[in-house]
C-alpha cells in the first residue's frame, strides 16, 4: 500500500491492484461515490473499451448502453478520433500567444452543422462551462439579467448552470444562487410566456429532450413556440444540446424536430468524439457581436484550455464522422427498434409505467410499487440496472433527476444484434423482477394479516 506521503507515478498507478486504486479513490477523492459504485455493482476493473464494448480484467465483455450519458455517440476509443489526436501531437497544444490553427476550422464545422444561422463559437471543456458561457452571453448581449428554465431540467452543477437546473436536491445546499432565475413547467408555453411578460428576461434555456429529468420528450411544436415566445418578448432562446446533440435523437440537433432556431446552442459530450473533454456554445453573429464584438469586450469570457489543439482535432474528426456515417439516421433506425422492443416488453410486464424517447435516447419509467417505496425510492430501476449488469453484462443507469427511470443511450454505432441482445436481457430481468415484486407484495400482505390489519 502506498503511503500518503509517497507520490504515485503513472507506472505505479497502472500497476495497482483494483483494491488499491479503489482505496486511494476512497481516501483522496470521494468515499461516498465509491460506496455508491460498489452498491450498483459498477465497481469492476474495466481494462479495455472499443465501440459499444467494454472489457473487464476477467476478460468479460459488457455492452455499454449508457454511452457516457451521451458522450459516446461514436463509441469508445473511435480509432479515427484517436488517430486525429495523434496526428497533432507534435503541434503546440496550448499556446495562448496566437490563434490556434484548428480553432477557426472547428468553429466553421459547428456553424455548418448547426440549425439556423448560428455562426460564432466559444470553446471550453465541459457542458456546465458551455452553459455558463451561453448564459453570460445572453446577459451581456441583451443587457438583461433574468433567466427562465424548465422544471426537471439539468444544465450542470457550476453556480450559473445550477441556478437554472430544476432540481431542488441539487440547488438547496448552495443557496443563494444566481438571482432572477424563474422556473416554468417543461412543455408549457403559456407558463413561459407569462414569465416573459412579467419579467424582462435575457433568455430561456431548455433541453430539447430532457435527459436527466427522465428522458422527457416535449409536445410537438413546443420548441418552436418557445422560440417565438422568447423573441416576442426580446429574450433569447438557448437550446442545451449537450446530451441531445450530434445525432443522438435522430437528427443532428434535437431542435430540428420542431424546426426551431435557437439564438445560442450549448454543446459538449460527444463533440469531443469520446476522447477529449470539449464543450462549446455557438451563437448567431448578431447575438455574439452585441456581447463581445468590440476589442475591449472580446476578452470578457475566456478559458485557458479552450481551443487546445488536441480537443479541436477530436472535435473536427467527431463532426466529420457523425456526418459521413449518417449517425443521426442510424440513431433514428436503431432507436425505433429499441423503443418498439421495450414497449412490447413494457406492455406485458406490469412494472413499467411509460416508455419515452427519441432516437437512441430511450427512457423506461417504472411504477413505484408500495413495497419498494418502503425499501428505497430508487429500488426498482437501480436493481434492474444491477441485474442487467450482473446477469447479462449490460451497462445502463437511472436518470439523475428521476431515479425511477432507466435510460438506454448506447453509442449510435450500435448494431441490430446488440440492440436485440439488450432487449432479450431486459425482458428476462423484468420477468425475474415481476416475481420478486409479487413475492414482496405477498410478504407484505402476510405481515399485515399477522398484525391483524
Ligand atoms: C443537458 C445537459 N446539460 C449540461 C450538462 C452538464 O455537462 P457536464 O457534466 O459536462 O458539465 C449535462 C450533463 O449531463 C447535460 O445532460
Amino acid at each position: 500500500m502506498l503511503s500518503t506521503h509517497e507520490i504515485v507515478t503513472l507506472e505505479d498507478a497502472l500497476g495497482l491492484e483494483r483494491k488499491e486504486s479503489v482505496a486511494l479513490y476512497r481516501q483522496f477523492v470521494n468515499p461516498g461515490l465509491c460506496t455508491l459504485f460498489g452498491v450498483v455493482g459498477l465497481d469492476r476493473r474495466f481494462v479495455r473499451a472499443h465501440g459499444v464494448t467494454v472489457v473487464d480484467d476477467q476478460g468479460i465483455e459488457y455492452l455499454d448502453f449508457l454511452g457516457g450519458y451521451g458522450a459516446l455517440n461514436l463509441g469508445h476509443n473511435h480509432p479515427e478520433v484517436v488517430d486525429a489526436v495523434r496526428r497533432v501531437e507534435e503541434m503546440p497544444n496550448i499556446l495562448q500567444a496566437s490563434v490556434g490553427a484548428l480553432v477557426g476550422p472547428l468553429g466553421q464545422a459547428l456553424a455548418a452543422v448547426s440549425p439556423g444561422v448560428l455562426e460564432k463559437s466559444f470553446f471550453c471543456n465541459s457542458g456546465a462551462e458551455a452553459v455558463e458561457g451561453a448564459l453570460k452571453l445572453a446577459r451581456i448581449s441583451t443587457g438583461r439579467t433574468d433567466l427562465v428554465y424548465a422544471s426537471g431540467s439539468f444544465h450542470g452543477k457550476s453556480m450559473g448552470a445550477l441556478s437554472v437546473t430544476g432540481r431542488e436536491k441539487y440547488q438547496a445546499p448552495f443557496r443563494p444562487l444566481v438571482p432572477g432565475c424563474h422556473e416554468v413547467p417543461f412543455g408549457d408555453v403559456g407558463a413561459l410566456s407569462a414569465v416573459l411578460e412579467q419579467h424582462e428576461c435575457a433568455a430561456f434555456i431548455v433541453e430539447p429532450v430532457q435527459g436527466e429529468g427522465g428522458i422527457i420528450v416535449p409536445p410537438d411544436g413546443y420548441l418552436k413556440a418557445a422560440e417565438e415566445a422568447c423573441h416576442a418578448h426580446g429574450a433569447l432562446f438557448i437550446a442545451d444540446e449537450i446530451q441531445t446533440g450530434f445525432g443522438r435523437t435522430g437528427s443532428m440537433f434535437a431542435v430540428e424536430h420542431d424546426d426551431a432556431r435557437p439564438d445560442i446552442i450549448a454543446t459538449a459530450k460527444s463533440l469531443g468524439g469520446g476522447i477529449m473533454p470539449l464543450g462549446a456554445y455557438t451563437a448567431t453573429d448578431d447575438v455574439w457581436s452585441a456581447g463581445y464584438g468590440s476589442s475591449d469586450k472580446c476578452v470578457l469570457h475566456t478559458s485557458t484550455f479552450g481551443g487546445n489543439t488536441r480537443a479541436m482535432a477530436a472535435g473536427l474528426k467527431a463532426i466529420e464522422i457523425v456526418v459521413r456515417d449518417e449517425l443521426a439516421v442510424r440513431a433514428r433506425e436503431s432507436g425505433e427498434r429499441l423503443k418498439a422492443g421495450v414497449e412490447r416488453i413494457a406492455a406485458d410486464s406490469g412494472l413499467i409505467k411509460e416508455v419515452r424517447g427519441r432516437g437512441l435516447m430511450v427512457g423506461v419509467e417504472f411504477y413505484e410499487p408500495k413495497v419498494a417505496k418502503s425499501l428505497s425510492h430508487e429500488y426498482l430501476s437501480s436493481s434492474i440496472a444491477a441485474l442487467l449488469l450482473h446477469d447479462h453484462h449490460i451497462i445502463t443507469a437511472y436518470t439523475l433527476n428521476n431515479p425511477n427511470v432507466i435510460r438506454f443511450e448506447p453509442p449510435l454505432i450500435v448494431t441490430d444484434e446488440q440492440v436485440d441482445r439488450v432487449l432479450e436481457a431486459f425482458e428476462n430481468v423484468c420477468a425475474h423482477h415481476r416475481g420478486i415484486v409479487r413475492a414482496f407484495a405477498g410478504l407484505g400482505r402476510t405481515m399485515l394479516t399477522r398484525r391483524g390489519h
